[in-house]
């Protein structure tokens, strides 16, 4: 987790409580997936049943628990304090083109972060281009093709033991974002964009 940078601010974003909620979720969810994975190994695969089965349940497990890793890395990899950082130029003009301005961006992200139960997400959707907020109430749900720029964890576990709401603990967020780190997912995923155009 790269939290070395996260100062005691709200506690909600102090070193010590990261590291909480990266021990009681996605280390463990880790951990889990090795499980799964040797367990589906072994599972009978002539008794399956799309209501049922052994080999059902684990897959299901497996996909939820793969996603909580994965939006979680984002997470605690997309947080700083430092504040030394802001969105790059590449970012900015993206974000005028698919919302308007960063400050519609913002109000968007901070509003479906009130209504998710679980993520709010800043995503690039690799088949057309285009930047789009994304919710989801849990780990599985999603959409495909789409690579995470900047990903939010609203859960309870999240914030409640330390923040006094959930819209303070969003404000604080938005004041923590590590931009570098947005920036850099946004090159990456406009070099996938040209190759799979060049190549398609
Ligand atoms: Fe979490």
């Amino acid at each position: 987790m790269d939290s070395d940078n996260v100062q005691k601010n709200l506690p909600v974003f102090s070193k010590e409580f990261l590291e909480e909620h990266y021990r009681l979720y996605p280390a463990a969810h880790q951990n889990k997936i090795k499980e799964i994975e040797a367990r589906m190994l072994k599972a009978d695969t002539t008794i399956v049943n799309p209501t049922y089965c052994h080999l059902r349940s684990l897959k299901k497990e497996h996909t939820y628990a793969l996603n909580s890793v994965k939006l979680h890395e984002y997470f605690f990899g997309n947080i700083s304090t430092e504040k030394d950082s802001l969105p790059s130029p590449e970012l900015l003009n993206m974000m005028e083109l698919h919302f308007g301005s960063i400050q519609e961006w913002e109000k968007q992200f901070f509003a479906l972060a009130m209504c998710s139960r679980g993520w709010v997400l800043l995503g690039f959707d690799l088949d057309d281009g285009v930047l789009r907020n994304f919710f989801s109430d849990n780990h599985p749900e999603g959409v495909w093709s789409v690579l995470p720029l900047l990903v939010l964890d609203v859960f309870e576990h999240a914030y409640c033991a330390a923040s006094p709401s959930r819209s303070v603990y969003i404000q604080e967020f938005i004041k923590c974002v590590k931009w570098e780190a947005v920036n850099r997912r946004l090159n990456v995923a406009n070099e996938v964009y040209k190759k799979i155009n060049e190549i398609m």
